[in-house]
């Protein structure tokens, strides 16, 4: 580590390494097609929004081994998917209610291949578990509720044991954790203020010391997120790329971004504002480039598929992983003393002591870098490995023999880039800095 950063109880060591991974979120939403919050937005109660969906559920298509093998090809290296969503509807073979996968025409259990699959292709596996529950009978009317509107259900919360909802999150959460072998990590969804006189919930609400205590005593190393209200190993800053290496009280932290190919998580028919494979390839380096993961989330089908424009960005992801994942794993942001040359991105492996120049806009021949000079020892483009060769050393600018030339400092080292960009999404230089581990 180049950077001190906050310890984690759970082992971030794999997570820091691996830096890419896929959130997937599916549930009865996906047969709406249109955001896994319409059951809020379009004010439907727990027993509406079931009687219209659950007995549809039917995913025939379903091949949790082609999932992990796109991830997998894509160049993630672990997953988070949805055990519930705040539907409440359960995807795994739960036994503390009947709103579950196995209970739709599904028929089965749709977690445990799905974490087999993506073991068996070495990918670690995390679950996403909402707080939020809009179909228990016992989770009361807050401000993100469906029925926030319904006086008489707001009312009805008089009527309510919201413990016994505790008691069904601990019993779902012990299930999960000591019946699908190793999980990994961790990731509640999510805590919230009171607004518009309607309660919000936290960590008095969800028992939030006591459910971590319950975690670490069943899987010690597990990482989790920020959401319960206390610590967590995780930050997750969602939907925004933040300008630096995100700090929590004044102190570098592990964090990871989820983001969507289109701005919902669930499965979006209708939605337009996809994200193209280059800018979708420029954030997993810009959060690289500040220390962090990016977590990109596909919404699956009803009937079980990633669906055409998924798979399209997939591939493009993909295809440029296959070259360029060397300044992806393993990397962090580099270190402080070394600056980023104009329209790049650096990001930095300090066991192999090799930085990596992301160039975003292809220039004209060569690219300074400021304060390098005396400490590279080799250069070349990632994508086919071939040598770029450096000028160094103090050189006055001015005219000679009728042509300008452009001056560099004692400290400056020049790249000498050829004429035409590599035809690939980003361009990457890799450097071998002095002092690395020696070559074989
Ligand atoms: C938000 C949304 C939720 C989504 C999550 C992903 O909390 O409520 O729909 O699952 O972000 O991090």
């Amino acid at each position: 580590m180049t950077f001190e950063v906050e310890q984690t109880t759970g082992d971030s060591g794999w997570f820091t390494h691996d830096r890419f991974g896929l959130f997937i979120h599916w549930g009865l939403y996906s047969l709406a097609a249109r955001h896994e919050w319409l059951q809020s937005r379009e004010r439907l109660s727990g027993e509406a929004y079931r009687n219209k969906y659950f007995n549809k559920f039917d995913p025939d298509l379903y091949d949790p081994e082609l999932w992990a093998q796109l991830a997998f090809d894509a160049g993630m290296k672990y997953v988070v998917a949805t055990t519930k969503h705040h539907e409440g509807f359960c995807l795994w073979d739960t036994k503390l209610t009947d709103y579950k996968a196995p209970n739709t025409p599904a028929g089965r259990d749709l977690i445990r291949p799905m974490a087999d699959a993506f073991r068996k292709r070495g990918m670690k596996v995390g679950f996403y578990h909402s707080l939020i529950d809009w179909h228990h009978p016992d989770y009361t009317v807050d401000t993100k509720h469906p029925l926030r509107f319904d006086p008489e259900a707001v009312s009805n919360n008089a009527n309510k044991d919201f413990s016994r909802y505790r008691d069904y999150l601990f019993g779902q959460t012990k299930e999960l954790m000591t019946e699908y072998g190793n999980v990994d990590l961790l990731f509640y969804d999510f805590s919230f203020p009171a607004e518009n006189g309607l309660s919000g919930k936290g960590k008095e609400d969800w028992g939030s010391e006591e459910l971590i205590k319950l975690i670490r005593k069943l899987k010690p190393n597990i990482l989790l997120n920020d959401r319960l209200q206390i610590g967590g190993d995780i930050t997750t800053p969602e939907q925004y790329l933040p300008t630096k290496w995100v700090q929590v009280d004044g102190k570098r932290v592990v964090w990871e971004t989820p983001h969507t190919f289109s701005g919902s998580w669930g499965y979006y028919r209708d939605e337009e504002s996809w994200k193209s494979v280059d800018m979708l390839v420029k954030m997993l380096i810009d959060v690289v480039s500040k220390g962090g993961n990016l977590l990109l989330n596909v919404g699956p089908t009803g009937r079980g598929e990633f669906d055409e424009r998924t798979m399209d960005r997939l591939k493009g992801i993909g295809e440029w992983m296959r070259r360029h994942s060397r300044s992806i794993y393993g990397c962090t942001q580099a270190p402080e003393s070394i600056r980023c040359p104009q329209d790049c991105r650096l990001t930095y492996n300090p066991s192999l002591n090799r930085l990596y120049v992301h160039v975003y806009s292809w220039p004209f021949k060569s690219i300074h870098l400021q304060g390098m000079a005396g400490q590279v020892e080799y250069a070349q483009l990632l994508n086919d490995a071939s040598e770029i060769r450096f000028k160094q050393g103090f050189v006055e600018s001015g005219i000679e023999n009728g042509a300008y030339k452009e001056g560099r400092d004692e400290s400056t080292l020049v790249l000498s880039l050829p004429v035409k960009k590599p035809d690939v999404t980003v361009p990457v230089i890799e450097l071998f800095l002095k002092g690395g581990p020696a070559q074989r």
